[in-house]
């Protein structure tokens, strides 16, 4: 027997002040974009911005659906728009935050297990990793330099050949 080390490190700011120009307007538009989450079962309201290798700027909010398995979380809704606007097109960096009225929003979340599945192909895609900015509407900001490493030992297309 071997043991495999999986080497995993995240960057952990105190709060947006703390982020570079770029990173911060990133955040800033991911949680104005929460308003246009569509939650109404939830209520808890997710905002996702890309800036795209192009130059564009691209957002995305979870919609959901009074059949609840049909709602679609904010990051996929992203990555199905750039993938449809701008095949091809790197994503530089995603910045994600969300709105939650029951509590404070102020702890970063991060991407559930299927949009980390979407993520990594996407970034497979365009052979390009995407920097993850994760926080809620203040405090604690983390930062990935690749969503994959939010899902180590993952299923690929080089599995199914
Ligand atoms: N949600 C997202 O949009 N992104 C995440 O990273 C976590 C969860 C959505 C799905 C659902 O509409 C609501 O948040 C509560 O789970």
């Amino acid at each position: 027997m071997t043991q495999k080390e999986i080497h995993f490190s995240v960057e952990v700011y105190k709060d947006v002040e703390e982020l570079t120009t770029e990173d911060a307007a990133l955040l800033t538009a991911a949680r104005k974009v929460t308003e246009h989450a569509y939650a109404p079962y939830s209520n808890f309201l997710v905002g996702a911005v890309a800036s795209l290798a192009n130059g564009e700027t691209i957002s995305g909010t979870n919609q959901e659906n009074a059949s609840y398995p049909v709602g679609i979380c904010a990051e996929r809704v992203l990555l199905s728009c750039i993938a449809s606007q701008y095949p091809g097109v790197a994503v530089n960096a995603i910045a994600i935050s969300y709105d939650n009225p029951k509590g404070e929003s102020d702890h970063p979340i991060s991407p559930c297990g299927i949009c980390r599945q979407t993520l990594a192909e996407y970034e497979e895609r365009v052979k390009q990793p995407i920097r993850l900015i994760m926080s809620g509407m203040k405090g604690e900001v983390f930062i990935v330099e690749k969503a994959r490493q939010l899902l180590p030992l993952s299923f690929s297309a080089s599995d199914l050949v």
